[in-house]
């Protein structure tokens, strides 16, 4: 199948391989083994790729620990979306150097999103002199060579050159969860929405091969994940780079088309290539969850203009409504960015008549943070900090008391829920999801996660339904 973005050849993949079969024998001789900790920020896409990064280091013969106490390789991966997100890390990182001091051979890395912004890069170099190794996202696959020279002394390395990235197939992986499963089948994108840094540190959008996806999602149901998601920054975008034809909906069926007993997710959807084909592919396909993460950002047609989204607001409440008219119970969350530069109360309240109208079941709500680099960092934004904040009050005032009546028409519903995990409450001992992955609370025999039953639900809050065993469950 031709393509047009890059695939690393498999002989690249197995010298990183051979890299980590040499660090493995060093490691050997260690008693006990060599610990690596691996911290993450950010999306799950960090998350599946921090997942990559453990089955590395675990290749290289290290024993992963939850802790960077006792670590003997540190790894933070980062995220760049919001300014509060990087001053954490700078934060924690900044933090490393007393327990470096009393184990000078530690090994610190930072990579993810942070490192590929060049005034990062260069904070790090010049001011965080004990942090070994830095590499962006587009350079994950190449770990092992990088971790490689830094365990050998050859000074710190940096690999944080722009680069539009490629396919790297073959790497271990090491998941974190029995039942939750994330899948990667593209990375990067092109949408530059004026806001975001994702584009400059994600490089350009990729598909991986459907075969090589589709195989992986075979294993993962045949090894009993009961909850896989797609991942991608805006997975209908996936296949365009692809000869074949192939797109996210028809990705989608074929994943659904899979045996076994699993609820298939994905994330994320760009409103302005969400289709028709794609809501009918999720009404149509059981194993599809009735739930879509559909970000708006605003309300408001000249600020989303000004976003770059590329979608009107009635554009939007038309997606909503076709996705409503298939499918009437979906779940539907969103983002939504306030105090971009340049938006207007009288603007704002455009972006709360539309979670009125739409009324989402949950809502991420941001204050806009400018990023160096992106065009609307360079807007004029006269907005006063405590106007943006009083606004931003007023949409989760908003948002909870909907996210609240929602929550309240499930009382008295039987959900088919995945028992997912141990509660910490010792009165409602476990966790479940609906399919729409609504958390409910209830109590149960704890033989019970990681198979699905049917929960009643008798009570609720903002964030969570309560709910109990209705009869035998039924395992699956
Ligand atoms: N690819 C996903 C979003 C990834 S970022 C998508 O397009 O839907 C997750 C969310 O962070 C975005 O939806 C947006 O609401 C928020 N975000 C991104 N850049 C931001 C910024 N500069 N300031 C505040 N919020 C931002
Ligand atoms: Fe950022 Fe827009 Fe791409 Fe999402 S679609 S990652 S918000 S540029
Ligand atoms: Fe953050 Fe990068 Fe994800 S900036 S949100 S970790 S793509």
């Amino acid at each position: 199948m031709k393509r047009t973005t890059p695939v690393i050849p498999a002989e690249d993949i197995q010298r990183q391989k051979e890299y980590c079969a040499e660090l493995r024998a060093l490691n050997a001789q260690k008693s006990p083994a060599p610990l690596a900790y691996v911290d993450t920020y950010g999306c799950q896409q960090n998350e599946a790729d921090s997942e990559l990064l453990r089955g590395m280091l675990c290749d290289m013969g290290y024993e992963i620990t939850d802790t960077d106490k006792g670590a003997d390789v540190i790894v933070i991966n980062t995220c760049a979306i919001r300014e509060h997100a990087e001053q954490r890390v700078f934060g924690n990182v900044g933090a490393l150097v007393h327990g470096k001091r009393r184990n000078p051979n530690q090994i610190i890395c930072l990579c993810g999103c942070m490192a590929q912004e060049p005034h990062v890069a260069e904070r790090l170099r010049q001011s965080y002199r004990h942090v070994d190794l830095v590499f962006g996202p587009q350079a994950l696959w190449r770990f092992p060579e990088f971790l490689r020279r830094v365990y050998l002394r050859r000074g710190r390395v940096f690999e944080t050159e722009p680069s539009d990235g490629a396919i790297a197939e073959g790497l271990p992986v090491r998941r974190s969860g029995k039942l939750k499963a994330w899948v990667s089948i593209m990375y990067g994108c092109n949408n530059f929405c004026s806001y975001c840094i994702v584009p400059y540190t994600r490089g350009r959008e990729r598909s991986r091969e459907p075969e090589i996806i589709l195989n992986e999602i075979r294993e993962l149901a045949a090894q009993g994940y009961k909850d896989i998601t797609l991942l991608g920054q805006n997975v209908n975008s996936y296949g365009k780079d692809l000869e074949g034809g192939i797109d996210f909906p028809t990705l989608l069926e074929q994943a659904a088309a899979i045996p076994g007993q699993f609820l298939l997710r994905f994330m994320t959807s760009h409103p302005k290539d969400a289709t028709e084909k794609l809501f009918d592919v999720m009404a149509r396909c059981d194993k599809v969850a009735p739930v879509i993460h559909l970000p708006f950002q605003s309300g408001n047609t000249r600020v989303l203009t000004a976003m770059n989204r590329r979608y009107t607001r009635e554009q939007y409440l038309d997606k909503v409504r076709a996705l409503r008219e298939r499918i009437p119970n979906v779940v539907l969350t969103s983002d939504v960015i306030v105090g971009f530069p340049g938006e207007t109360t009288p603007e704002f309240e455009d972006t709360l008549s539309l979670i009125e109208e739409v009324r989402f079941d949950a809502l991420f709500t941001f204050i806009y943070s400018p990023r160096k680099g992106t065009p609307a960092a360079e807007l004029p934004d006269p907005m006063p900090k405590e106007e943006k904040s009083a606004n931003f009050d007023r949409l989760v005032e908003a948002q909870n008391r909907i996210s609240l009546e929602k929550h309240r028409s499930y009382i008295g519903t039987v959900q088919r829920c995945l028992i997912d995990g141990a509660g910490e409450d010792p009165r409602n001992n476990l966790t479940a999801r609906t399919a729409g992955n609504r958390l409910v609370h209830l109590n149960g025999d704890q033989a019970l996660i990681g198979q699905f039953a049917d929960i009643k639900i008798i009570d609720c809050s903002t964030w969570a339904l309560f709910g109990e065993l209705e009869g035998d469950p039924k395992c699956q």
